[in-house]
């Protein structure tokens, strides 16, 4: 219940400050105005930290900062929550009627790393750097296809293009969550599916390094945007 003002006694507190002011006393406005600055660089203060805590990065500028980093800090671990938020990102890319036919093995322990550490081929150095590889596969004969049937000529390769849809939600949130990452395209798919035990009716494609790069590569160059589109 709202309180009612209490005309008489609040009055004299008014006559009193009507008074102090109209008596010049500078002492007293001179105090209030500091007290006043203090408040306004106070709340200054608070808007700003509230502004450093919203900021968010704008997509153009996880796009123009993603790289594709080969070595990792790998004394910066990565959490598993962390991984399941990336992973659940991945789940919100299209793919073919919505089949999500793509697979993720998240290695993280040190003993499955060093397993799978030799399945890396050429990437193996740099892959022995990252805290954290992740293995992207498809469920075959389920993207591009209805009813077990290939719905045209790309069969599943569908799958493939699903699976790299998905790895590009994935770079690029890692990004925005401060992450690096490297995909690898070179890799023993037989042997990670036996260190993994991943089942024979999926198709192994990248492997993707994550964690916190210690290197900032510079951006490779891009052809001209003319030979990569034609207008028509
Ligand atoms: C499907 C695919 C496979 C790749 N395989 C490898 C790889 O095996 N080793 C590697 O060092 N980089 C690999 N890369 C990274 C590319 O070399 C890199 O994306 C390209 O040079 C452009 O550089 P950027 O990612 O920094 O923009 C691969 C990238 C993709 C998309």
């Amino acid at each position: 219940m709202k309180k009612k003002v209490n005309n008489i006694r609040f009055l004299p507190f008014c006559s009193r400050f009507v008074l102090t002011l109209s008596h010049n006393n500078q002492s007293t406005i001179t105090n209030m105005k500091k007290q006043l600055n203090k408040i306004i660089a106070g709340v200054s203060v608070a808007l700003a930290l509230y502004g450093c805590a919203n900021q968010t990065t704008s997509f153009d500028e996880i796009v123009a900062n993603r790289r594709s980093v080969r070595s990792y800090d790998k004394t910066q671990k990565v959490s598993e929550e962390q991984v399941r938020t990336l992973i659940a990102t991945t789940q919100e890319a299209p793919s073919w009627a919505n089949v999500q036919a793509t697979r993720y093995y998240v290695v993280m322990s040190e003993e499955k790393l060093n397993e799978v550490l030799p399945s890396m081929l050429a990437n193996q150095e740099k892959a022995s750097t990252a805290p954290v590889l992740i293995v992207t596969t498809y469920k075959q004969n389920q993207s591009g296809f209805f009813n077990g049937e290939a719905a045209n000529e790309a069969g599943n390769l569908w799958g493939a293009y699903d699976a790299g849809l998905s790895n590009a939600f994935l770079v690029l949130k890692a990004k925005e969550m401060g992450f690096d990452t490297l995909i690898m395209g070179l890799r023993d798919a037989d042997g990670l599916k036996k260190a993994l035990g991943i089942p024979s009716d999926e198709t192994v494609m990248t492997v993707v390094a994550l964690g916190y790069g210690n290197q900032v590569p510079k951006r490779p160059d891009r052809k001209p945007l003319d030979e990569i589109m034609k207008i028509k």
